[in-house]
């Protein structure tokens, strides 16, 4: 998968994914991000990309001609167009479903915007998705672009590596992840649960459906709506 990121900030997002798991999926060239700094298509020579916005109010507007340069320097070479996203609070909200379906394409292209906004022309010529990561205003699109290249790649095959898929956790079927617990048996009197001491696999994986099925009803019970919930579930839920 290839991300290509339109920003005025590159060092920003090279250094914010870098390292962990998503720097090791890039040196593993299981993923490739490529910044594309808009200021390098600047059209004068103060290398300005913003201007006041017409009909006056406070702020200052990205320009057209810098993102649209940038955005033909990623696509003229490209037979087929990927999906360009722009990072926006007017977008549709991200979420596992969306990263999901992201994780399918082989490449995209993040546009990140700044100031009061983005000329509205550019955005009609080249965005195909208006994705907000949630119902605040950041001071810019890059840190919304590192959650949702996040999210993304590790659902990409072998990115994550501990032989643990991206399947039986949190969302996974709309239901939260179940309480982990590790050594020792015994913290400042607390005990791990004696059945996961027990070794029985079964038992060990019905409590584990309970505890994610309690504690979705717990937390996040609008979750549950949208989980599909076998009998012995709703028995659970009912007691
Ligand atoms: N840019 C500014 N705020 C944002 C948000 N909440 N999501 C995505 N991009 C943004």
């Amino acid at each position: 998968m290839k991300f290509n990121i339109m920003t005025l900030f590159p060092d920003m997002i090279k250094q914010g994914l870098g390292s962990s798991i998503i720097g090791k999926a890039q040196e593993k060239n299981l993923i490739e991000i490529d910044t594309i700094n808009i200021r390098d298509y600047a059209y004068n020579k103060h290398k300005q990309v913003d201007d006041y916005p017409y009909g006056g109010g406070a702020g200052m507007v990205m320009q057209p001609e810098p993102i649209y340069e940038a955005y033909k320097s990623i696509t003229s070479k490209l037979s087929n167009k990927p999906r360009v996203i722009y990072l926006t609070p007017q977008g549709k909200t991200f979420n596992q479903e969306m990263a999901m379906e992201l994780s399918k394409e082989e490449e995209l292209i993040f546009l990140c915007g700044h100031y009061e906004g983005i000329d509205e022309r550019v955005i009609d010529m080249i965005v195909t998705d208006e994705v907000s990561i949630g119902d605040y205003i950041l001071t810019g699109g890059e840190l919304a672009v590192m959650v949702m290249i996040d999210a993304i790649s590790r659902l990409i095959p072998d990115v994550l590596s501990n032989g643990v898929s991206a399947t039986t956790e949190s969302f996974d079927d709309n239901l939260l992840e179940y309480p982990q617990y590790t050594r020792p048996a015994v913290f400042m009197d607390k005990k791990v649960p004696d059945i996961l001491l027990s070794g029985h696999h079964k038992n060990i994986d019905q409590w584990r459906r309970e505890q994610s099925l309690i504690r979705t009803y717990n937390k996040r019970p609008d979750l549950l709506e949208k989980a599909e919930l076998s009998e012995k579930d709703k028995k659970i839920l009912d007691k």
